[in-house]
């Protein structure tokens, strides 16, 4: 009994993936063997040949993730940033990219510090949907997107890169980033988009204690591509990590909801406030590219993640930062807990003040993750701290 074309994204999400094994054990067990056995030379008796090619809970892992994407494929990687590094290096010398400019920091790093020095050079635009018609040039391969954006949130029309893109008729790839709003509340892939990247880190795996990265795609050729450096790079994640991402996965549509309505309530609030300057929440009916969030969101949620600009500047948003009850202060995001941070001074804090103010990563901009504890208590958490920062 297998999954129907039909199935729903929770029905997905729980038996893509799953196969009751030998002994009847409904969930696999994590599978440590680094070689499996032949029967003749070169002749596997099963599937699996060398963990590093393939493994059963990686394949099992990979399964579920196109499953959820909408896609025929999915491969996984030992991080976000591999699975990034492994699509780059799948571009030939002398190739040119596009990137929407408020890329996360670890994919402007690659992208500016690594793949230039094996031939692929960057353009960055913050403009991408208008600016994309003069940036491409004969050697452009690939426009990557993420969409929102870290950390001010900003969505991109993904459909409409994709018919520009296609209107060219050039050999580009489109690349989506969508490890802000997670499989569950958008499918970049049904919007034209050639491979879907998430770290898996956050949202999908969802209890901040594996790293881990997966892509899925449509397309044949890139996967084989792709499978071929997987092995060739060797960037995989071990089994117990792709078992952990697959148990984790199948409570992603639990989480990310309540996390988007948890996120959603509070960013209501921080919107009314006096001492909020601006609140970036792409499930605000206020926020710039509404439009494009209702066709491309599920729901038209907005996700677990929210910027927003605090009164008192940088003094301010570090006391703010400092006396959360329930937030906790830390990097990363997409868990089942809440977490914060103040990009200026954390995780942006490598970009030069002038760049990373004109994407709006001010000195008091403060980034929310909202987790799924009670949305009455996190509010309160919010109200207290503000108070107490700004008073
Ligand atoms: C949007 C986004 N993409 C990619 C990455 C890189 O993922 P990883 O930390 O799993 O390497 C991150 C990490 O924070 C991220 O936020």
């Amino acid at each position: 009994m297998g999954l129907k074309a039909t199935d729903k994204f929770a029905t997905k999400a729980i038996h893509a993936g799953s196969h009751v094994d030998v002994h009847g054990s409904v969930i696999e067990p994590i599978s440590l063997s680094t070689t499996f056995k032949q029967s003749a030379p070169a002749q596997p008796i099963g599937e699996y040949e060398y963990s590093r090619s393939q493994n059963p809970n990686r394949k099992n892992l990979e399964d579920a993730i196109a499953a959820l994407e909408n896609g025929k494929y999915g491969l996984a990687f030992s991080s976000g940033s591999a699975t990034t590094s492994v699509i780059l290096q799948s571009l030939p010398q002398g190739s040119h990219a596009v990137s929407i400019g408020d890329v996360y920091g670890g994919t402007h790093r690659y992208f500016t510090k690594v793949a230039n020095t094996h031939g692929v050079e960057t353009t960055f635009t913050n403009n991408l949907v208008e600016e994309l018609p003069q940036l491409i040039k004969e050697n452009t391969r690939l426009v990557w997107i993420e969409s929102p954006t870290n950390p001010t949130l900003k969505v991109t029309d993904i459909g409409l890169v994709s018919q520009t893109i296609k209107s060219l008729k050039k050999d580009i790839i489109l690349v989506v980033d969508n490890t802000f709003l997670s499989p569950y509340l958008s499918n970049p892939l049904n919007f034209g988009a050639d491979i879907v990247v998430h770290s898996a880190t956050k949202y999908i795996n969802g209890h901040s204690d594996v790293v881990l990265g997966v892509l899925a795609t449509n397309d044949k050729d890139i996967y084989e591509r792709l499978q071929f450096l997987q092995n060739a790079i060797g960037a995989i994640p071990s089994p117990f990590d792709s078992w952990l991402v697959h148990r984790g996965l199948k409570t992603l549509h639990l989480r990310v909801r309540q996390a988007a309505l948890n996120a959603t309530k509070i960013a209501e609030f921080l919107a009314s406030n006096e001492n909020v300057i601006a609140v970036n929440y792409p499930g605000l009916p206020s926020s710039e590219n509404f439009e494009v969030v209702k066709k491309q969101h599920r729901d038209a949620l907005g996700g677990g993640m929210i910027s927003f600009r605090i009164k008192g500047g940088a003094e301010a948003a570090s006391k703010f930062s400092s006396s959360t009850r329930l937030f906790t202060l830390a990097e990363s995001l997409g868990g089942i807990e809440s977490l914060l941070e103040v990009p200026a001074v954390m995780t942006h804090g490598g970009i030069p003040k002038e760049q990373r103010e004109a994407s709006g990563v001010f000195d008091d901009l403060i980034r929310l993750s909202v987790g799924i504890e009670d949305s009455d208590d996190l509010l309160d958490d919010i109200k207290q701290a503000l108070q107490g920062a700004t008073n």
